[in-house]
């Protein structure tokens, strides 16, 4: 895929109606339907700020939820455009509709410098599927689109991709940044280039350990997908998640990587418990005596020094996945390690998204991670290597 697009900074904005695709999909308190984490919004103001301090009628977009192409009150971007107004700390017009009446008309009147966001596009039918004619209306409001909305581009919808056939497409600062650091590190990494893989299932991996496998110099897979692995060497693996059915394709890897002079690095201990339950009873064993009746939830000791000695030295890292059951505070210690070891690693340290994001966030590592991609399901299709819709539409250099 080509990462090379024409970013907003080659176009010229100054008195244009701005079509801007955000991802404003942010977590809403069940109870007070209150905004509980800004980061979304706060990540999409460089954007923003760039096309109102030089002159374009700004008028974004996103989606909220899953709202199946009805009108949901709860799932409304209004709280969006309040939180906007206080971080700009300038007024920002809302139109209660998707590209109908309203937004025509408040587009129309918008003067350069000014923000207007239009509600939640799921709430016409259209937008997930990509309909011509949503996206041709969504078109008739602007005269340039720009897509910031990273965490969406893995979607062909109105607003991520058909909306591209009728406006000149451009990449915001979000989506230049991580096409270009994540691009670079898939096709021209600093050497040595180690991926680290974890989370629960080997399945949802499939796509990131085939694409990594033919780039990376290291690969370490900790988290539940390792049992799979361990299975495969003919260990027990007691209660631990296994799928079945994936035994055949972790032989494979492990093949693969022999063949073509791939390290792969695997636990050599693992903490378990003796059910899965945050307050379950603990022991740190070998991988070679799992008892019948026990589980792996983290990996061990000898394994995080292990997996940290890997890290060191190296040139790049792309880490996607947690290393065990981190929501257990007795079973943190491995992600937290890995978090540690790229923040101390010195690579160019990338952190596919999702729940590895989340963890390193949670754990104080952020500030010291190169780059933590805004998008979950978007930077795994990225890592897995795919042509991503949102970005395919954009412009090349
Ligand atoms: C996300 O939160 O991952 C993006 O906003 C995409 O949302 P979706 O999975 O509902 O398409």
């Amino acid at each position: 895929m080509n990462y090379n697009k024409k970013s907003v900074r080659d176009a010229d904005v100054k008195g244009k109606k701005v079509l801007l695709r955000c991802d404003f999909n942010v977590p809403l308190d069940k109870q007070t339907g209150e905004i509980t984490s800004d980061k979304r919004i706060v990540e999409s103001l460089p954007t923003i700020k760039y096309l109102l301090e030089n002159g374009a009628k700004v008028i974004a977009c996103s989606h909220l939820g899953k709202p199946k192409g009805e009108f949901k009150k709860e799932l409304s971007l209004a709280p969006v455009a309040k939180r906007l107004s206080e971080l700009l700390n300038i007024p920002v017009a809302f139109a209660h509709d998707v590209a109908g009446e309203e937004s025509k008309k408040l587009a129309d009147t918008l003067k350069g410098g000014e923000l207007l966001l239009l509600e939640n596009l799921r709430f016409d039918p259209g937008e997930e599927k990509n309909n011509p004619e949503l996206a041709k209306k969504l078109a008739s409001l602007g005269e340039i689109y720009v897509s910031d909305a990273f965490g969406t581009v893995h979607r062909a919808h109105a607003s991520t991709a058909g909306i591209a056939a009728y406006l000149p497409a451009y990449a915001g600062f979000l989506v230049e940044k991580e096409l270009s650091i994540m691009g670079g590190a898939l096709d021209d990494p600093k050497r040595p280039f180690v991926a680290v893989l974890g989370g629960a299932k080997v399945s949802d991996k499939i796509g990131v350990l085939t694409n990594l496998i033919d780039k990376a110099d290291t690969l370490i897979i900790g988290g539940g997908m390792a049992y799979t692995f361990l299975k495969a060497m003919g260990k027990n693996i007691g209660q631990s998640l296994l799928e079945e059915d994936k035994i055949g394709l972790a032989g494979e890897v492990m093949e693969k990587a022999k063949a073509k002079g791939v390290k792969l690095l695997l636990p050599i201990d693992v903490a378990i418990g003796d059910r899965f339950a945050a307050d379950c009873e603990k022991k740190i064993v070998s991988v070679d005596d799992i008892p019948d009746d026990w589980q792996g939830l983290d990996i061990g000791d000898k394994t995080i020094a292990l997996f940290t000695e890997a890290t060191k030295g190296a040139g790049t890292i792309v880490w996607n996945g947690p290393m065990g059951v981190f929501e257990f505070p007795a079973f943190a210690n491995g992600t937290k390690s890995m978090a540690k070891a790229l923040a101390d690693s010195g690579a160019v340290t990338i952190i596919g998204g999702g729940d590895s994001a989340a963890a390193a966030e949670q754990m104080g590592f952020a500030d010291k991670i190169t780059h933590i991609s805004t998008g979950g399901g978007a930077s795994l299709e990225f890592l897995e290597g795919r042509e991503l819709p949102g970005i395919a539409c954009l412009q090349d250099k």
